[in-house]
C-alpha cells in the first residue's frame, strides 16, 4: 500500500514536469511571472482615472518589483530542472533582459519606455508560449 502510493506520487511529479522545490511550471508562471508582468505592464499603460500621487507612486513601486521577479523567475527558468532545449533559454534571457531595462524605466517612472519595453516582454512570454504550450499564444 505505502509502496504504491510512493509510485503514484511519483508519478504525478513526473506528469507535473520540472519541479524544483515543489513548484511547477504552471506555478511560477501563475504565482510569479503572470502577476510580475501585469504589475510591470501597470507602469506602462495609461493610469486609471483620478489616480492620486500617492497611488502612481504604488503602481510605479509594483511595476519596479514585477520587474525584479521577472528577471528572478526568468533565471530560474534558465537553470535546471526548468530548461529545455530549443528556443527555451533565449525567450527565458529575453524576459531577464526586459525584467533589467524595465526596471530602469519603472525606477524613473518612465512610462513611454516601460510601454516600449512591455511590448518586447510580451515577445518573449508569446514567442515561449508557441513553441511549448502550443494552445497559448
Ligand atoms: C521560457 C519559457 C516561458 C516564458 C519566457 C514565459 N512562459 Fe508562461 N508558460 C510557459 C510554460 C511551459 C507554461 C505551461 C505550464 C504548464 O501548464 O505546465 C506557461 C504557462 C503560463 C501561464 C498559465 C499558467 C496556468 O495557470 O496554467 C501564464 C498565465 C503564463 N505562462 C504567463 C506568462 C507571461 C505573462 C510571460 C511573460 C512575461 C511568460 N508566461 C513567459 C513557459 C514560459
Amino acid at each position: 500500500m505505502r509502496a504504491r502510493l510512493a509510485l503514484t506520487l511519483m508519478f504525478v511529479s513526473f506528469a507535473g514536469a520540472a519541479l524544483a522545490g515543489g513548484d511547477s511550471m504552471r506555478d511560477v508562471m501563475a504565482r510569479d511571472v503572470n502577476p510580475g508582468a501585469l504589475a510591470f505592464w501597470a507602469g506602462g499603460n495609461d493610469p486609471p482615472d483620478n489616480e492620486t500621487p500617492a497611488q502612481a507612486r504604488l503602481r510605479w513601486a509594483a511595476a519596479l518589483k514585477g520587474a525584479q521577479v521577472l528577471q528572478a523567475r526568468g533565471r530560474i527558468l534558465m537553470a535546471a530542472p526548468y530548461t529545455r532545449t530549443g528556443r527555451w533559454n533565449a525567450d527565458a534571457k529575453l524576459m531577464i533582459d526586459m525584467g533589467a531595462a524595465g526596471e530602469a524605466a519603472a525606477r524613473a517612472k518612465d512610462a513611454p519606455k516601460a510601454f516600449e519595453i512591455g511590448g518586447r516582454l510580451y515577445d518573449a512570454c508569446a514567442g515561449c508560449h508557441q513553441t511549448y504550450v502550443p494552445k497559448r499564444g
